[in-house]
């Protein structure tokens, strides 16, 4: 049992203890180390101002990615690399990333600007060939400019990443990576007393034992909820349990026949296996909040947190995924749909948590979409999100339909009446459509709040059923999209 946080910074093993299980890295670099070139704005994850790189060590190489510090607990950084604005720099030598933004003239306020340094420092990491305009707007999506305009930080990124990139940290990656591999050493860690604490288990029993032993503790996986509770809502959450060293818990595997992602997997990390399984399922991770967000945010903690709007859960029910579940030594399964009690209420017992999530690849009769609905395209929250399986015969005929909703009601919902309503009739039948449409009323009560009216939703979810039958249908002559469903954003230049 370890009772420090351990962490590099500028080459040195940084190791602290004692610290109140709530601590954020921003309130670390600010407060204690005195670091201030990392900014707070928002407070939340949705301005970017904070943002800082994280290496982790994969395969013998560091790989860096862009964290919000303002919602990143500190003992969630234990045995990674903490990279600041501050760092950047070698005494009076800029790092290209910095001259490129002072040469395009893409700095005005200097409140936004250490952030957007660093989202483009982990793309500067990231590639070895030239980035893409965007994939340089994707990689900044998460950071906010109100003034400068983004035009001259996209011309600052793709001037310095279409040369070849060389940097103190490319040269340093083999040392640092060595040092993270030193202070990877599998001990359970476990900062304050029983009644406050930051612990972060090595394994999966001595999870399982811990929380069963406190079942009154917050699990934390990435914290992008989380980590608002503490800043936002300031909550006091005196147990935190975080699930992030628990060797495996990350782990994704495609089988061919289904894909198991544990508990810990990120977005960034699940994307391109969602890819694989549909376009539109992989297109709806790129769409989840930012580049930040996705680094750290699990589907894991997307499904176990019962929220109504999460944008994972109504893919998973229409894609009949289901989940494993743990409390001390027992485990289960059970469909995510029914997961779902009502709203703030799930099937999950005091002292259990979820492990994993299984999701069965579509066969070749199966035709699936998925659509999310928001004010704004990047790092937003859904209105509404739909989600659709049809299983078809070779006349066209649905044999079995699975839709699933976010935003209509109080959780995540199949729409039974719907399914009904089509299933049995060629999927080419405006007749069982309109039946269908009207189905919806039945099946729904949508939510009525500043995101959406209640009216707006409700025509939504119609219209996002009529796109996925005329676009599974094949019949329409029409456009449903502005750009197609293989093209994601990287081929939209
Ligand atoms: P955490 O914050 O660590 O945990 C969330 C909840 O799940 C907590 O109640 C926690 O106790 C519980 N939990 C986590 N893991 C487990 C487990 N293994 N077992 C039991 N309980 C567990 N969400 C979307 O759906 N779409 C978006 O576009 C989106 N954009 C966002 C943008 C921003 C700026 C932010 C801050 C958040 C956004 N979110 C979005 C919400 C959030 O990112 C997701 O809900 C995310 O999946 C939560 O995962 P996490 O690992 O960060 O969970
Ligand atoms: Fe805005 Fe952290 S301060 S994202
Ligand atoms: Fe800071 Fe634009 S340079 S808001």
């Amino acid at each position: 049992m370890r009772d420090t946080v351990r962490f590099v910074r500028r080459g040195q093993i940084v190791e602290i203890g004692n610290i109140d299980p709530m601590t954020t890295l921003l309130d670390h670099l600010r407060l204690a180390e005195g670091a201030t070139g990392t900014k707070e704005g928002c407070g939340e994850g949705d301005c970017g101002a904070c943002t800082v790189a994280i290496g982790r060590q994969k395969d013998g190489q560091v790989v860096y990615q862009p964290v919000n510090a303002c919602i990143q607990l500190l003992g969630m950084i234990d045995g990674t690399e903490i990279v600041a604005v501050e760092d950047l720099a070698t005494g009076a030598e800029l790092h290209p990333i910095q001259t490129a933004m002072v040469e395009k003239h893409a700095s005005q306020c200097g409140f936004c600007t250490p952030g957007f340094v660093m989202s483009l420092f982990t793309l500067y990491q990231s590639t070895e060939g030239p980035v893409t305009r965007g994939a340089v707007n994707d990689c900044i999506a998460g950071n906010l400019c109100r003034c400068t305009g983004y035009r001259p930080i996209v011309e600052a990124a793709l001037s310095v990443c279409s040369q070849e990139r060389a940097d103190k940290f490319r040269d340093a990656n083999a040392d640092t990576a060595g040092i993270l591999q030193f202070l990877s050493d599998g001990r359970d860690l476990f900062i304050g007393d029983h009644e406050r604490f930051f612990a972060a288990p090595a394994s999966i029993d001595g999870l399982a034992t811990l929380y069963e032993r406190h079942p009154t503790a917050v699990i934390v996986a990435g914290a992008t909820d989380v980590g608002l509770w503490i800043t936002k809502q300031l909550r006091d959450i005196p147990k935190i349990i975080h699930i992030g060293r628990v060797p495996g818990l990350d782990g994704i595997e495609d089988t061919g026949r289904e894909l198991l992602i544990g508990a810990a997997a990120t977005y960034a990390d699940v994307e391109p296996y969602a890819h694989a399984i549909d376009p539109d399922f992989g297109e709806l991770f790129r769409r989840i909040g930012s580049k930040q967000v996705r680094a750290s945010g699990t589907v894991g903690g997307n499904v176990a947190n019962g929220s109504p709007i999460g944008d994972t859960p109504p893919a998973l029910i229409a894609l009949g995924a289901t989940m494993e579940l743990r409390k001390g030594e027992r485990s289960r399964v059970l469909p995510v749909e029914d997961f779902y009690i009502e709203y703030g209420k799930q099937n999950r017992a005091s002292g259990e948590f979820v492990t994993g999530l299984m999701i069965p690849r579509l066969k070749a009769d199966q035709v699936f979409r998925c659509y999310k609905v928001t004010k704004r395209f990047d790092q937003d929250i859904s209105s509404v999100m739909g989600a659709f399986r049809f299983t078809l015969d070779a006349g066209g005929m649905i044999r079995e339909a699975r839709i699933a909703y976010g935003g209509m009601a109080g959780t995540p919902k199949r729409a039974k009446h719907a399914e009904s309503a089509l299933t049995g009739s060629s999927i080419r039948d405006s007749a069982a459509w309109s039946k269908a449409f009207a189905a919806l009323k039945e099946d729904f009560t949508p939510l009525d709040d500043h995101r959406a009216s209640a009216a707006y939703r409700a025509e939504t979810a119609h219209a996002l059923l009529g796109k996925a039958l005329l676009e599974s249908a094949g019949t329409s002559t029409h456009r449903t999209r502005l750009i197609g469903r293989r093209e994601a954003i990287h081929a939209a230049e």
